[in-house]
C-alpha cells in the first residue's frame, strides 16, 4: 500500500531533509537525502546538455533547494505567526506520509489534510500516530469514528475559490450554514474537533480571498465556541503562489493576512497553512532534449510544400517528455509554460538574449498519441534534434501526477543548493 494522501508536513522539518543549513529536528535515513550540489543552475544544466554522449539525451531537473529555503525563510519573515505545513502532493519528492515518517519527521508535526479519506488510510495515519485529520461532511465523521476515534478533527470549511486557477469548491468545503450540524454531530459521536480549515484554491490570484477567508473561519470558530467546542487550530489552506515575478506575490497577501489573523485570532490560536506551490514552484527547472523535428511548409492553398524553398516554415519539435510526464501541468494544474531555447547547435543559450529569428513552432511530447501536444504558436529560433529547450518553474504539480505511459521514464531530478 502506498502511503499516503495529502499528507502536509511541518515545513522547517520537511527543509531540514533535504536542506541540510535549516536546523535538523532528528536524524533522516540516509536513503531519503538526496545527493546535492553547491553549483548554479546554469552550470549544471550547461553540464547536462553539452555532454556529447547519446546516453545523456534523457530530460532532467535541476531543483534549487536554496530555493525551497528562500522561500521559506520569506514566510517566516513575513508571516511570522503561520506556520506552514507543506502540502506534499503538490512535488513529494522525496515524501509521502510513509517517507516523512521514515525521515524522522514526527508524526504530530503531518496534517492529513483530504477531508474524504479511504477508512484503511485513516487506520494507517492514526497506527502512526498521525491524529490530525481534515473531514467537511456528517459521512466521514462516522467513518473516523469507526477507525480512530481518537483523532483531532479540523472541520475544513467552504470559502470563495473564485478568484483561483484550480478550484477545489465543487469538491471539498462544508459551507457555514451547515457547521453547526456537523459540529453537533462530531458532539454526539464524542468527537474531538480542535479547529477550523479552509482552502481557497490553488493558483490563487486575489490577495481578498485569503481575509474573507479568514473573516469566515472566525465565524466558524464563533459557531463552535457557541456549540461548546474549545478551537485551538486555524489552518488557512494553500493556495499561495510561487516565487514569479509575474502575477499576485507573497508579500502582498502577507500584508493583508497578518493584520487579519491578529485581528480575528488571539495569540493562543496555532495558525498554519498548507503551502505547496509557494515552496517548489521556482526551485524546478526542466531540460528536455528534442529527439525528432518535422519541418512544415505550406502552399499558398495551404497545401504541403517542399520546405527547402520555404523561407518560414514552421516547425514540429518532439521532446523527450511530454503530457503524460511532467507537462501534465497543464492539464491538471492549467499551467502555462514557456519553451525556451536552452542549448542549440552546442551553444548553451540559458537565460542569455538573443537575436535569432524565430519561427512558429509546435512542441510535442513523446508518446504516440496526439493528445500529447504541450503547446502550439510557441516563437522559438531554428531547432535541430539533439538540441535543448528549458522550462523554468516546473516544481508545482509537475513530476507529482507524471506517469511512464508509453514507456517513458519521468525526468530525473539532480539537486543543488544556490544559497
Ligand atoms: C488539502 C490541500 N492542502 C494544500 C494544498 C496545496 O495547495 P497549493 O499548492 O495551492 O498551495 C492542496 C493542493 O491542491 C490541497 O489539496
Amino acid at each position: 500500500m502506498k502511503e499516503t494522501y495529502n499528507a502536509l508536513i511541518n515545513t522547517q522539518e520537511f527543509a531540514s531533509q533535504i536542506h541540510p543549513q535549516l536546523k535538523l529536528v532528528s536524524k533522516p535515513s540516509t536513503e531519503f537525502v538526496p545527493q546535492v550540489l553547491n553549483r548554479s543552475i546554469a552550470s549544471i544544466l550547461k553540464a547536462g546538455v553539452t555532454k556529447r554522449d547519446i546516453e545523456e539525451e534523457d530530460p532532467f531537473f535541476v531543483c534549487d533547494l536554496g530555493e525551497v529555503a528562500r522561500q521559506h525563510a520569506q514566510w517566516k519573515r513575513l508571516l511570522p505567526r503561520v506556520q506552514p505545513f507543506y502540502a506534499v502532493k503538490c512535488n513529494p519528492d522525496p515524501a509521502e506520509i510513509q517517507l516523512a515518517l521514515d525521515a524522522g519527521v514526527d508524526s504530530s508535526r503531518i496534517i492529513y489534510a483530504n477531508p474524504c479519506k479511504q477508512a484503511s488510510h485513516i487506520k494507517f495515519a492514526s497506527s502512526k500516530n498521525v491524529n490530525v485529520m481534515t473531514f467537511d461532511n456528517a459521512d466521514e465523521l462516522y467513518k473516523i469514528k469507526m477507525v480512530a476515534p481518537e483523532s483531532q478533527l479540523v472541520l475544513r470549511i467552504l470559502t470563495d475559490d473564485s478568484k483561483s486557477v484550480c478550484r477545489f469548491g465543487v469538491k471539498f468545503g462544508a459551507s457555514l450554514s451547515i457547521v453547526p450540524y456537523l459540529l453537533e454531530t462530531a458532539k454526539s459521536l464524542n468527537l474531538d474537533v480542535i479547529g477550523i480549515s479552509f482552502h481557497v484554491g490553488s493558483g490563487c490570484f486575489d490577495a481578498t480571498s485569503f481575509t474573507d477567508a479568514v473573516e469566515l473561519a472566525r465565524k466558524a470558530f464563533d459557531i463552535g465556541e457557541a456549540l461548546g467546542f474549545n478551537f485551538t487550530l486555524l489552518d488557512i489552506g494553500g493556495g499561495f503562489p510561487g516565487n514569479n515575478p509575474e502575477g499576485l506575490q507573497f508579500k502582498d497577501i502577507a500584508a493583508l493576512l497578518g493584520p487579519t489573523i491578529d485581528r480575528l485570532f488571539p495569540p493562543h490560536i496555532r495558525v498554519i497553512s498548507e503551502p505547496g506551490r509557494y515552496f517548489v514552484s521556482s526551485a524546478f527547472t526542466l531540460a528536455v532534449n528534442i529527439q525528432a523535428r518535422r519541418v512544415v511548409s505550406l502552399d499558398a492553398e495551404g497545401n504541403p510544400t517542399d520546405p527547402t524553398h520555404d523561407e518560414n516554415p514552421s516547425f514540429m519539435y518532439y521532446i523527450n517528455d511530454g503530457m503524460y510526464g511532467s507537462f501534465n501541468c497543464i492539464t491538471f494544474d492549467h499551467a502555462v509554460v514557456k519553451m525556451k531555447p536552452l542549448c542549440r547547435s552546442g551553444t548553451f543559450m540559458y537565460e542569455q538574449e538573443h537575436s535569432l529569428k524565430l519561427f512558429e513552432s509546435s512542441v510535442w511530447g513523446p508518446t504516440c498519441d496526439s493528445i500529447d501536444l504541450i503547446g502550439r504558436n510557441i516563437f522559438l529560433p531554428e531547432m535541430k534534434i539533439g538540441d535543448w529547450l528549458s522550462c523554468s518553474h516546473m516544481g508545482a504539480y509537475t513530476i507529482a501526477a507524471a506517469s511512464t505511459f508509453n514507456g517513458f521514464k519521468k525526468s530525473n531530478v539532480i539537486y543543488t543548493d544556490t544559497n
